[in-house]
């Protein structure tokens, strides 16, 4: 949403289309606009498909000069990606857009239809759009009339509404999906994150649960949803603005795969003391507290919960504490055992994901600790957890997650050294050292990005491959999960990962001549045995006729016999691998996508932040 005819950012029409382009990572299978035009005027335009349909159409058919403007784009829920179904939904002279679920759309249809009212749609969200029409005319208030909808409204939502006798206001309502404000100078945004208007306004504010927000030109309105005023937080966004470019980069996801040192180090930056001591002040609980932590819950999806499984590995060896690692959706609903004793960690580069956010209520309802490993700042899970701990990974525009990940392992690898600090636990040597290693990651993940040509050839070969397997063991496992969706997610290839140990308890029975697997080797150095098991699954597919595609470390020269190609990555502990390993399977992922001709930023039917459950 933006108000400011006269504001330095342009006309409305302008600012949202560049609004829209900033967040079409949240859904892309339709776009719209509406502007309220002076002389109390609304005028529309929408399209299915990517938003530049939409930017064709209004070059094609241009719309009237506004003082006012609203966009949306949709990822679908209640109908098809059509026209029709698109936002903005318009009753008379007013339009509305809408993010979520209203999930007692259908008796409101209901008394509306017996009304003599026409839809036009099948959304649940036009039904939001006659709603705030009727009542405004009764109220002659756009605020009120909002505010009096949304207390109506079951599900989940953010929504923002324009009415042509109002032409220099937008009006916002939220219930558990994001909203942010934009605060400018002669002109005001609204938006689902900040990288809406970061090119604009890095000054924003932070907008609560059941919150109803007014902007004109000159005025931000917060109150709540019976009207009353609320404060709401203001906060200044410190993402640069060209991070959200693709400078010169083919994609966002290759340049985020390259921006991959960076993310990292800026996860670091500021947390480690000159003596070498991590400093993790910010997190705001007390250290009383996180000494008394005696179980730690990771909940988190997609890329974010195979973070988690890396951290699992890290902190129970570091702290010695009990850790789970849940995917969020499936946390809450299970009854599961939380106490006062209990830290919930959420992972999450959107600190929106609907799923995240509702364990980590149910957490605190149980009485436990949460914390937050968030990327955006504005966003719901921080300001709902007990304390956050940020990634500083920058915006993070492709929809697959790729330098997200990294900086997520970096803050729970943080995090685990911490609690040990903390707990002054046996193995400070190591804790020690650790810090110090992870000091040299950047330089050593800017090796293996330096040294990706082989992979990406041999991607460009493989564009036919039906399907590819992925083996690892220890933190190699989630390696080989977040390898297998890369690939899923960006170039539709059925992959699976899998624990190496269980390859001979069934998955093995897939292994067919030409089969290509990637297997992620431990390093031989490490303190288990587990390399040569691993080499051992390599010798048991490739006796099979599997393609063996080995990532390993610098120096693993057993490996070479049994692998038909070999990744190598430089040396570090066994715990810090995941930073390493990953990255051959991310940009093998994106060059086979590239391969395919698809859209690597945006692949079909995902969204990156998914705010509804
Ligand atoms: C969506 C995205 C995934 C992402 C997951 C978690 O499903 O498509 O790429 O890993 O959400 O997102 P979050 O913002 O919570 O890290």
């Amino acid at each position: 949403g933006y108000v400011g005819s006269a504001g330095p950012s342009g006309r409305p029409l302008d600012v949202v289309l560049e609004g829209l382009r900033r967040l079409e990572y949240r859904g892309y299978d339709s776009a719209g606009v509406a502007l309220v035009v002076p002389g109390g005027e609304l005028a529309t335009a929408k399209k299915a498909g990517k938003l530049a349909n939409l930017v064709g159409e209004v070059e094609a058919h241009p719309l009237p000069p506004a003082t006012a403007a609203i966009g949306h784009t949709r990822w679908a829920t209640h109908g098809a990606p059509t026209d029709a179904n698109a936002h903005p939904h318009v009753s008379g002279r007013v339009a509305v857009i809408h993010n979520g679920i209203v999930e007692n759309y259908a008796p409101l249809k209901a008394e509306l239809l017996a009304d003599g009212v026409e839809f036009l749609s099948e959304t649940d969200t036009e039904v939001v759009a006659h709603l705030v029409a009727r009542a405004y005319d009764q109220v002659k208030d756009l605020t009120a009339a909002l505010a009096s909808v949304a207390r109506r409204l079951e599900g989940t939502f953010t929504l923002l509404a324009v009415h042509a006798d109002v032409p220099d206001t937008v009006v916002g309502a939220r219930h558990d999906s994001p909203l942010v404000v934009g605060l400018g100078d002669g002109e005001n945004f609204l938006g689902s994150d900040v990288a809406a208007f970061i090119g604009s306004t890095r000054e924003a504010l932070e907008l609560g649960q059941d919150q109803v927000v007014t902007i004109t030109p000159t005025s931000v309105t917060v109150t709540d949803l019976a009207g009353v005023t609320v404060q709401a937080k203001p906060f200044t966004v410190d993402w640069d603005t060209k991070a959200a470019e693709k400078g010169g980069f083919r994609s966002f996801m290759d340049k985020e795969i390259n921006d991959q040192p960076q993310a990292v180090a800026d996860t670091l930056l500021g947390r480690l003391d000159l003596s070498g001591r991590l400093v993790l002040d910010e997190m705001r609980i007390e250290e009383s507290v996180l000494r008394a932590v005696d179980k730690i819950v990771v909940v988190a999806c997609g890329t974010a919960a195979y973070a988690g499984h890396v951290a699992k590995y890290a902190i129970e060896h570091w702290c010695r504490i009990p850790v789970e690692v849940e995917l969020a959706h499936e946390f809450r609903y299970r009854d599961p055992v939380v106490d006062e004793r209990t830290l919930v960690v959420a992972v999450s580069q959107s600190g929106e994901t609907m799923d995240t956010l509702m364990a980590v209520r149910h957490a605190r309802e149980q009485g436990a600790t949460t914390l937050a490993i968030v990327n955006t700042h504005g966003s719901t899970i921080p300001r709902e957890a007990d304390a956050v701990l940020y990634t500083h990974a920058g915006p993070e525009v492709a929809v697959a997650s790729t330098k997200a990940f990294l900086s997520q392992i970096t803050a729970a690898y943080l995090l685990g050294l911490y609690l040990a600090q903390l707990r002054g636990n046996k193995f400070s040597d190591e804790v020690a050292s650790t810090l110090a290693e992870l000091r040299e990651m950047p330089d050593k993940i800017q090796e293996v990005l330096d040294r990706s040509d082989r992979v990406r050839e041999i991607a460009r070969w493989m564009a036919d491959t039906p399907s590819v397997l992925f083996l690892g063991r220890h933190v190699g496992f989630p390696v080989a999960l977040e390898g297998a969706l890369k690939l899923k997610e960006l170039a539709y290839i059925h992959a699976e990962g899998f624990a190496a140990g269980e390859l001979k308890h069934g998955p093995i029975a897939l292994i067919e001549p030409g089969q290509p697997v990637f297997v992620i080797v431990p390093s031989p150095r490490g303190r288990h045995s587990l390399h040569s098991k691993v080499v051992s699954n390599i010798q048991e597919i490739r006796a099979r006729g599997a393609r063996t595609l080995v990532v390993a470390e610098d120096g693993d020269d057993a490996v070479v016999p049994y692998a038909d190609e070999v990744f190598f990555v430089p040396q570090t502990s066994t715990l810090l691998a995941p930073l390493l390993t990953v990255v051959p399977l991310q940009v093998f992922a994106s060059e086979l996508a590239h391969a395919k001709g698809l859209d690597v930023d945006q692949p079909r039917n995902l969204a990156k932040s998914v705010t509804v459950e």
